[in-house]
């Protein structure tokens, strides 16, 4: 698909991989709608396209519920007329202290809300628009956290193996709707997410092991993979890990490596 002139439609757009995403799809001549809860970040995201002589507009919504969603959709449709592309980005880790298993039990329905019911409704909500318009993209983003085991963050790692099946399961509406939905599975990836799982200044005590051994991608890389999707008009139903060279063993079955050095 031909991105230039395309309405785009990404959620999480206020900060890292779908700020970068909104930027990225702006550039190459999209109209985009960057959603998010966080308006002071969304604003931002616009003003950082709109220097650069892009067009973009902010949608406050929130992914996880149903109204939210639905508000968002319409919103978007009505302001640009239609929409071709979707990223369904925004996402969450349990974060804060005192972490599993002793994390306030509403952090289940709050992460798992977002991450995957946010997903699996902005999957929906984009098949309704984007058959309008006689089909299109979605890129749904999972995480390397999908293939698990992650201890200290069980039910991040379970929501985002649910973005990975669901997405797979999602490869026919290809053919019935010509609607191409794929994932991107980012590796450790270099935005304010890495701080919100200790006190939204330091990094959980768990994960700073492996941070001092990653490879810590850019958001930009991220937004190489989905435009690369979205171009594609071969690919539905992939999904894509985003990460160095050194994981590429052992990856499941329908899952390909985009290597980064
Ligand atoms: N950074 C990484 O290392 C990494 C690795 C793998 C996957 N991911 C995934 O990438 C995606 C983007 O994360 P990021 O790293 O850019 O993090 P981030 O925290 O910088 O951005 C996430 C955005 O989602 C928004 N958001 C949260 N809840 C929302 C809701 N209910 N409705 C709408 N927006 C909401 C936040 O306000 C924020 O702007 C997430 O799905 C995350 O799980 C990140």
């Amino acid at each position: 698909m031909e991105i230039s002139g395309k309405v785009a439609l990404v959620t999480g757009a206020s900060s890292g991989i779908g700020r970068a995403t909104a930027v990225a799809l702006a550039a190459e001549g999209a109209t985009v709608a960057v959603a998010d809860i966080d308006r002071a970040g969304g604003e931002e995201t616009v003003r950082a396209i709109a220097g650069a002589d892009g067009r973009a507009s902010f949608f406050e919504a929130d992914v996880a519920t149903p109204a939210g969603i639905a508000a968002l959709f319409a919103s978007v449709e009505a302001a640009f007329g239609g929409i071709d592309i979707v990223h369904n980005n925004a996402g969450i880790m349990t974060g804060d202290a005192p972490g599993w298993p002793d994390a306030g039990i509403e952090k289940i329905h709050l992460v798992v809300g977002v991450n995957v019911a946010g997903v699996m409704m902005g999957t929906r909500a984009a098949v309704h628009a984007l058959r309008k318009r006689g089909g299109g993209a979605v890129v749904n983003t999972a995480s390397v956290a999908a293939f698990g085991p992650m201890p200290f963050d069980p039910i991040y790692a379970a929501t985002k193996a649910a973005v990975l099946s669901f997405t797979q399961s999602c490869a026919m509406l290809a053919e019935t709707e010509n609607v191409r939905v794929n994932a991107v599975l980012p590796g450790i990836v270099d935005t304010p997410i890495i701080a919100k799982t200790g006190d939204g200044v330091t990094p959980a005590a768990w994960l700073r092991p492996a941070l001092e051994v990653a490879v810590m991608l850019r958001p930009e890389d991220i937004a190489e993979s989905v435009l690369d999707f979205v171009r594609d008009d071969s690919r539905a139903g992939q999904a894509e890990l985003v990460a160095s060279d050194g994981v590429a063993e052992g990856l499941p079955e329908g899952v390909t490596l985009r290597a980064l050095a």
